[in-house]
C-alpha cells in the first residue's frame, strides 16, 4: 500500500537516513533525502512529495518551522515528526501545526510502515476533499460570469430594444409619448414629461399616460436649483422625493425634463433607482432628444423646400391663372375626399404638399402649348403629358420629397393602366395619384377652359360615373360622387 510512495527522509543523522532508505525502498517507495532544512525545502520545490519524515533537530532550522513552511507550501504532503526524546510539548505544538504523527526513536519499522499507510490514507482524502472545494470554487466561479453574462444580454437586448422602438417611430407618433411607454415598460415605473416655464421658474405637465390607481403627476412643480445643477452635470439626473428628472437635452439646451416616479426608497442619491435604471433612463431620454433634433431640422428643411416650390408655382401661375384655381380646388378636394375616406394624417399632409404643386411639371411646358386656346394636336398633347414627369424630377431635387415625387408621377396613370407615363393600374398606382386623379379629372370639367366652357355639374357627374373603374378608382369614385351630392359646393 506503501509502494510508489515518494519519501522525502530528513535529518542529520546519516545513518538513520542510510537505515529508512534501504527499508523504505524495500518497501517500494521512492526515497529522497535532505540533512538540511534548506536541502530538504529545495527537494520539495523539485519534486513532487507525498510523505516527509523529519526530523525534529536540523542544523539549519527547527523541524516544527520546517513542518510549518511545508504545510504552508502544500497541504497535502503528509509529514511524519521523528525524535530523539518525548516532550508532550512538542508533540503537542506538532500536531496543531499539522504533522500526521510522531515517532520516537528509535522505533519499530512496522510502526512506521502503519503510520505512512494512515497517512497515504488521509492524504487521498485531503487531496479529494480539495479537489470538490476546487470544483465547488469553480462552480461557484461559472455561476458567477453566467449571471454576470446573463445580466449583459438582457441589458443589451433591453439597450437594442430601446433604440429599435425609437428607430421605427413614424413622423406622426408623438416622440414625448413614446418615451413615457417606453420608460414605464422598461423600468415598470411611471414617467411624465415637463416643459420649463421660465418666466415662472416652474415645470409645467405637458404629456401624462393615463393611470388607473388614482395615482397623478402635479400639474406645475417649482424648478430646484438642485434640478439644474445636476441636469448639466455629467451625472444629468436628479432626485427629489421619490422621482428622478432628467433632461432632454437639444445643443446642450434643455427642451423639457422626464420626471420618472420610482418605488420605495426616498432620499437617497439614487432614490429607488439602481444604476441600471439610471443608464438606461439616460439612454432612453438621449434617444428622444436625437429624434426630436431630427425631427426640427426636418421640419426648417421641408419648410424651405416648400417655400422654393411655391416660388415656383407662383411662376407657372402668372403664366396660367387656371392652373392656380385649379390646383386650388383639387387640393381642397382631395382633402375633404381624404377627410372622407378616413385617410392617416400623414397622407392628408402628403396631399396637402402635392395638391398645389401636382402640375408644378407644367413649368416645363411651352406657352403656345399650355396656352393654346384650341384643341391640341397630338404631338402637343404628349408635350403635355410630359408634365407629370417633369414635375417628378423638380421634386426628386429634393431628397426629403422622394414620396410626393412618386405621387406627381402617377397623377395620371388610369385605374384600367390605360394612362401615363407608366400605365399602372389598380393598386399599383399610389392611393394618393388616384384621390388627384378624380378631382383633377372632375375639376377640368367643372371649370370654363380656354378652348370649352364648362359643363353642367349633371354633365360631369354623368362623365365622372362613365369614369369609374376605367380610368378612375370605382371606390373612391364612389366616395366622391357621394361627397358632391353631400356638400355640392365644388362646382368650378
Ligand atoms: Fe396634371
Amino acid at each position: 500500500m506503501i509502494e510508489g510512495s515518494k519519501v522525502l527522509l530528513v535529518d542529520d543523522n546519516g545513518e538513520i537516513v542510510d537505515i529508512l532508505t534501504d527499508f523504505l525502498s524495500m518497501n517500494g517507495c521512492v526515497i529522497y533525502s535532505a540533512s538540511t532544512g534548506k536541502e530538504a525545502l529545495e527537494a520539495l520545490d523539485s519534486t513532487e512529495i507525498e510523505i516527509v519524515i523529519l526530523d525534529i533537530r536540523l542544523p539549519d532550522i527547527s523541524g516544527i518551522s520546517l513542518l510549518d513552511t511545508i504545510k504552508i507550501k502544500n497541504p497535502t504532503v503528509g509529514v511524519i515528526m521523528i525524535t530523539g526524546y518525548h516532550d508532550p510539548n512538542l508533540i503537542v505544538e506538532a500536531m496543531k501545526k499539522g504533522a500526521s504523527d510522531f515517532l520516537i526513536k528509535p522505533f519499530e519499522f512496522d510502526k512506521l510502515i502503519f503510520v505512512m499507510m494512515r497517512v497515504i490514507r488521509e492524504r487521498k482524502l485531503l487531496i479529494e476533499k480539495q479537489n470538490i472545494l476546487e470544483s465547488l470554487e469553480d462552480k461557484k466561479k461559472i455561476e458567477l460570469l453566467n449571471r454576470e453574462l446573463q445580466k449583459k444580454i438582457q441589458e443589451l437586448t433591453t439597450m437594442y430594444h430601446i433604440s429599435n422602438r425609437f428607430n421605427s417611430l413614424n413622423v406622426l407618433d408623438d416622440v414625448y409619448e413614446k418615451m413615457i411607454r417606453i420608460i414605464n415598460e422598461i423600468l415598470d415605473a411611471t414617467s411624465c414629461y415637463y416643459i420649463v416655464d421660465t418666466e415662472k421658474n416652474e415645470l409645467m405637465l405637458y404629456k401624462e399616460l393615463s393611470v388607473g390607481n388614482g395615482d397623478f403627476n402635479p400639474k406645475r412643480l417649482a424648478i430646484s436649483n438642485g434640478l439644474l445643477e445636476e441636469a448639466f452635470s455629467p451625472r444629468r439626473y436628479h432626485i427629489e422625493g421619490d422621482k428622478a428628472f432628467l433632461p432632454l437635452l437639444i445643443k446642450g439646451e434643455y427642451i423639457g425634463f422626464v420626471a420618472v416616479t420610482g418605488k420605495g426608497l426616498k432620499g437617497t442619491n439614487k432614490g429607488s433607482f439602481s444604476d441600471s435604471d439610471l443608464f438606461f433612463l439616460k439612454l432612453i431620454t438621449e434617444k428622444a432628444s436625437t429624434q426630436i433634433e431630427n425631427r426640427m431640422l426636418y421640419e426648417s428643411l421641408f419648410e424651405g423646400v416648400l417655400h422654393t416650390l411655391t416660388s415656383l408655382i407662383l411662376a407657372i401661375n402668372r403664366r396660367d391663372s387656371y392652373t392656380e384655381d385649379h390646383c386650388k380646388r383639387v387640393t381642397q378636394m382631395s382633402l375633404a375626399l381624404s377627410e372622407r375616406l378616413g385617410l392617416n394624417g400623414y397622407e392628408k399632409d402628403v396631399l396637402r404638399v402635392v395638391g398645389p404643386i401636382h402640375d408644378v411639371g407644367k413649368v416645363g411646358i411651352p406657352d403656345a402649348i399650355l396656352l393654346k386656346p384650341a384643341s391640341l394636336t397630338n404631338e402637343e398633347y404628349a408635350i403635355i403629358k410630359a408634365h407629370s414627369l417633369y414635375g417628378e424630377d423638380i421634386m426628386n431635387k429634393f431628397e426629403i420629397l422622394s414620396n410626393e415625387a412618386r405621387i406627381i408621377r402617377h397623377h395620371h396613370e388610369r385605374f384600367d393602366g390605360a394612362g401615363y407615363p407608366d400605365g399602372l393600374s389598380g393598386e399599383d398606382i399610389p392611393s394618393c395619384s388616384r384621390i388627384i386623379a378624380v378631382c383633377d379629372t372632375y375639376d377640368a370639367m367643372a371649370t370654363n377652359r380656354p378652348y370649352r366652357n364648362a359643363l353642367t355639374r349633371q354633365e360631369v357627374m354623368a362623365e365622372i360615373m362613365r369614369c369609374k373603374g376605367g380610368q378612375l378608382d370605382p371606390a373612391l369614385t364612389d366616395c366622391f360622387v357621394e361627397m358632391i351630392n353631400d356638400d355640392g359646393e365644388w362646382d368650378g
